[in-house]
């Protein structure tokens, strides 16, 4: 039921709006402006794009198997405090997420979507904990 949802909302999502990098990054950079220069060497958006990847990648394990989440989120969010990414910032990006979609779906956002990304964010925060 969880999966259905979540990937229900990405795919409707998807359909709407093509690649969500643009809006998520937008979001972001809104929400938090002084995350915005710590991508002053990605001129081409390779990072982000890849950065975002690694998101959704840990999204579909987390509602499948929950594996690779459990070791990548711990590592990443190590790995970006040297970046200067605090973990509780790290995990930011994922509602930053979320409310690109919820935004993206506006009237086709359903209760069972809200109640199912409630829950994978529990998750994806506790392996975030997990690093700090
Ligand atoms: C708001 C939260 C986050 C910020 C501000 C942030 C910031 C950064 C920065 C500054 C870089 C390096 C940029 C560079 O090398 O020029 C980076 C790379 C990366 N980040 Fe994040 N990050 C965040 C969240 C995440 C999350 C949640 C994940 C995955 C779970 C993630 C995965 C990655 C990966 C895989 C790379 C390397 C991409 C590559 O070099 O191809 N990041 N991030």
């Amino acid at each position: 039921m969880q999966a259905e949802a979540i990937i229900s909302s990405l795919e409707l999502a998807v359909e709407k709006i093509g690649d969500p990098a643009p809006r998520v990054y937008e979001r972001l950079f809104r929400e938090q402006p002084g995350l915005e220069e710590l991508f002053f060497m990605d001129n081409d958006g390779g990072v982000r794009g890849s950065m975002l990847q690694q998101c959704f990648d840990c999204i579909f394990d987390a509602i499948g198997e929950g594996v690779i989440c459990r070791s990548v989120i711990p590592s990443e969010c190590e790995r970006h405090v040297s970046y200067g990414v605090e973990p509780d910032v790290f995990f930011s990006f994922f509602p930053v997420i979320r409310d690109t979609f919820r935004e993206a779906l506006g009237d086709d956002w359903t209760p069972e979507m809200a109640q199912a990304w409630e829950t994978l964010l529990a998750d994806l925060k506790h392996h975030t904990r997990e690093a700090a």
